[in-house]
C-alpha cells in the first residue's frame, strides 16, 4: 500500500461489524446443528479463516452480503493445523468440540510477533472442568465428559474467557469464572450464547453460565472499536475532521480521553463520534490494560500519533511482551522513540518522511498507514496482507475520507 501524506483526513466513514467479535461468534455455531445466522459480519481475512475452519469440522456456511449464515451438523473433531497455525482465534473451537463430541484435537495456536501468546489458562479451565488435556507434538489432545466448576483467571485473558463460555454454554451445572475478560467482544458473545439458550448472570468479578438445550438463533455482532479508534486516530493525526458512524462511543471512552487530553476536539451521539485534530497536540502518559482500560490494540497507532505530538509521552505495553514491531519502522521515518523495557517513551518530532516498510501485524500496519497519512512525501507499506486481515475495504474507507492511498503490486515479496 502506497500512502502520500500530508492533506488532512475530512468526512465521514462507516464501521464494520467487529473480528473480534464475529470469530467467536463463528466458533459458537458449532454448539448446535440448527442453523446460526450472524449479522454485521466484516468481509476479513481473519473472518474467511475461521469460516473455513467450521466447513472442515463439517458445517455448511454461505454468505449473504456482510451476514453469515451456518448451519449442519460439526461431525469432525481434529481441526486442521493449517488453519489453526495461521490464526490463533481458531483454537477456541477446542472447547465446543469437547463438550459436543466428547473429545477434541486441535494444534497449539502459533505464537506471532506480539508475543508467545500461550494458552495455559485455556487448558487449564478446561482441566477444571474435568478435561483430560495433554499436548503431544504441537497437537492438544482433550477428552473427557465436561462438569462444571469455578476458574479462577489469574488475568483476565479474552481468549480463555471466551473458551470457558463456549464449553459452558453446553455444562447444565454452570461454570463460574472469577476475574474473566470485560471486552465488548466477549459481552457480544455472552449475548449471542444466551440467545441460544444458556443461562448467563454476572456480578463485577465473575461471569456464570449454565448450558441448556441450546438452538440456533440471529445475531448481529456490535461494531469493531478498534477500526473506528484507528480512524479516529487518523483524522488526529493528520490535524482533519473525521465522524466515525455506526459505532457504540462508550466503547472509545479511554481513546477518546487520551485525545481529548492531548487536544483533539471530540463530540459524540449515540452512534457516531467527531473528532477534531489541531496542530500542536501534546505528549501523553498512558498504559494498556484489559477494558475498559486503554486497547494494547490500539498502541501502535496511538504511538504513531505520539510520534508528532509536542513533548514528550510514554506508553507502557502492559499486555503482550513484545507488541514493538512498529517502532523500528517508525523510526526510519524520522520517530524519536525509545524501548525502556515495556515502556514506549516517544520524544516528538517537528515531521515525520515517507519511507518503505513493512507491516509485522494488523495493528502496526494500520500504524504505519497512520504515519504515512501524516509524512511528507510517500510511504510504501508491505505486508498488505496484514491489513486484510484486520480493516474492510481499508483503502476506500481512508479514499473517502480524502487520503491518497493506493495499491501497487510488487514483484519482490
Ligand atoms: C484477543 O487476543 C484479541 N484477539 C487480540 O486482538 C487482543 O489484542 C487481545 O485479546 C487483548 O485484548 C481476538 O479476540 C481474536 P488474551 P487473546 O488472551 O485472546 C496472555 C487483534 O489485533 N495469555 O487476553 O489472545 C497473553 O500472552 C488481536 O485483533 C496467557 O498468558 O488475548 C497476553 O500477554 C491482536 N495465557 C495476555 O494474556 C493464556 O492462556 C492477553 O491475552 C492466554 C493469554
Amino acid at each position: 500500500m502506497v500512502v502520500r501524506g500530508g492533506r488532512p483526513l475530512s468526512g465521514r466513514v462507516e464501521i464494520s461489524g467487529a473480528k473480534n467479535a464475529t470469530l467467536p461468534a463463528i466458533v459458537a455455531s458449532l454448539l448446535v446443528d440448527a442453523p446460526l445466522v450472524i449479522a454485521h459480519a466484516p468481509r476479513l481475512r481473519d473472518v474467511e479463516t475461521q469460516v473455513s475452519l467450521v466447513e472442515s469440522l463439517g458445517k455448511r456456511v454461505h454468505w449473504e452480503g456482510s451476514t453469515i449464515h451456518i448451519s449442519g451438523e460439526a461431525v469432525a473433531a481434529e481441526a486442521p493445523v493449517e488453519i489453526v497455525s495461521r490464526m490463533r482465534a481458531s483454537f477456541l473451537c477446542l472447547g465446543p468440540l469437547l463438550v459436543r463430541l466428547g473429545e477434541a484435537h486441535v494444534p497449539l495456536p502459533g505464537g506471532c510477533v506480539i508475543g508467545t501468546r500461550p494458552v495455559d489458562l485455556h487448558l487449564e479451565g478446561l482441566r477444571k472442568l474435568g478435561a483430560e488435556v495433554e499436548v503431544r507434538e504441537g497437537v492438544v489432545h482433550a477428552r473427557g465428559k465436561l462438569h462444571g466448576g469455578q476458574v479462577w483467571l489469574r488475568y483476565p485473558s479474552v481468549g480463555a474467557t471466551e473458551q470457558l463460555l463456549l464449553a459452558g454454554a453446553a455444562i447444565a451445572e454452570g461454570v463460574e469464572i472469577v476475574n474473566p475478560a470485560r471486552e465488548p467482544e466477549v459481552m457480544d458473545l455472552l449475548r449471542l450464547l444466551s440467545s441460544m439458550g444458556a443461562e448467563i448472570s454476572f456480578s463485577e468479578d465473575r461471569i456464570v453460565i449454565r448450558g441448556g438445550e441450546l438452538r440456533g438463533t440471529e445475531h448481529q455482532v456490535i461494531p469493531d472499536r478498534i477500526e473506528a479508534g484507528t480512524y479516529l486516530l487518523a483524522g488526529a493525526i493528520t490535524e482533519g475532521e473525521v465522524t466515525v458512524s455506526g459505532v457504540r462511543p462508550v466503547h472509545l471512552t479511554a481513546l477518546t480521553a487520551k485525545l481529548e487530553e492531548s487536544g483533539a476536539e471530540i463530540t459524540s451521539n449515540e452512534e457516531i463520534v467527531r473528532l477534531r485534530g489541531t496542530k500542536p497536540w501534546s505528549g501523553v502518559e498512558v498504559e494498556t490494560a484489559p477494558y475498559p482500560g486503554f486497547p494494547t490494540d490500539l498502541q501502535p497507532q496511538l504511538t504513531a500519533y505520539l510520534a508528532l505530538a509536542q513533548g514528550r509521552s510514554v506508553i507502557w505495553e502492559r499486555v503482550f511482551e513484545s507488541r514493538f514491531g512498529h517502532v523500528g519502522e517508525l523510526l526510519r521515518m524520522g520517530a524519536r522513540i525509545t524501548l525502556q523495557g515495556q515502556a514506549i517513551l516517544i520524544e516528538g518530532v517537528e515531521e515525520l518522511r515517507g519511507a518503505e516498510v513493512r507491516a509485522t501485524d494488523i495493528r502496526a500496519g494500520a500504524a504505519l498507514v497512520l504515519a504515512g497519512l501524516a509524512a511528507q512525501g510517500e510511504t510504501r507499506i508491505r505486508g498488505l496482507d496484514h491489513l486484510r486481515r484486520g480493516y474492510e475495504n481499508m483503502e476506500a474507507k481512508l479514499a473517502q475520507l480524502g487520503a491518497e492511498v493506493w495499491v501497487e503490486e510488487t514483484s519482490v515479496i
